[in-house]
């Protein structure tokens, strides 16, 4: 029997530490913060992703009263990005969050779900998506989706 190690590279820094681009996508999820609909959690999430030909798109969390219809900021972003650009490769998201007191000390990372749609899109671009996740005490940078899921479920 062996025991199989999976790591992953995640760089931490903090935010004057990013080039001037970085720092305005960073603004861009934080933005898109303010356009997340969410009664129910009270939990403000912004994405931004960052196209070919440094295209930015953003959006936000939108909630439902019928819990599982709403939908993350990440796949809102990404679905958005796809369908108005399917032949533009995505080379990177940023994430940020909000609740009652701010945005969040610590990053916060994708859901499982999001993950799988994110790292699809890798395969089908046959490029990696770079992942910032912004926290006011330090910004995780992953440089590609694959890392945020071992043993990804792949296409068959
Ligand atoms: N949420 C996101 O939009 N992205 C994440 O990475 C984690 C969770 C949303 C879903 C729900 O609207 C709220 O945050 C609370 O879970």
């Amino acid at each position: 029997m062996d025991t199989l190690k999976i790591s992953a590279n995640i760089i931490k820094c903090v935010h004057s530490e990013l080039n001037l681009e970085e720092k305005e996508w960073i603004k861009a999820a934080c933005d898109a913060t303010y356009r997340s609909y969410s009664p129910y959690s009270g939990f403000r999430v912004g994405a931004a992703m960052v196209l070919e030909g440094s295209i930015v798109l953003t959006g936000s969390n939108q909630e439902n009263a019928a819990y599982p219809s709403g939908m993350c900021a990440e796949r809102t972003v990404l679905f958005y990005a796809n369908s108005l650009h399917p032949d533009l490769r995505v080379e990177a998201l940023i994430v940020a969050a909000a609740d009652g007191d701010g945005f969040t000390d610590n990053p916060v990372s994708p859901c499982g779900s999001c993950r799988q749609v994110l790292l699809e899109c890798e395969v089908r671009f046959g490029y990696p998506v770079r992942v910032y996740l912004y926290g006011k005490s330090g910004i995780y940078i992953i440089s590609s989706a694959r890392d945020l899921l071992p043993l990804a479920f792949d296409s068959f």
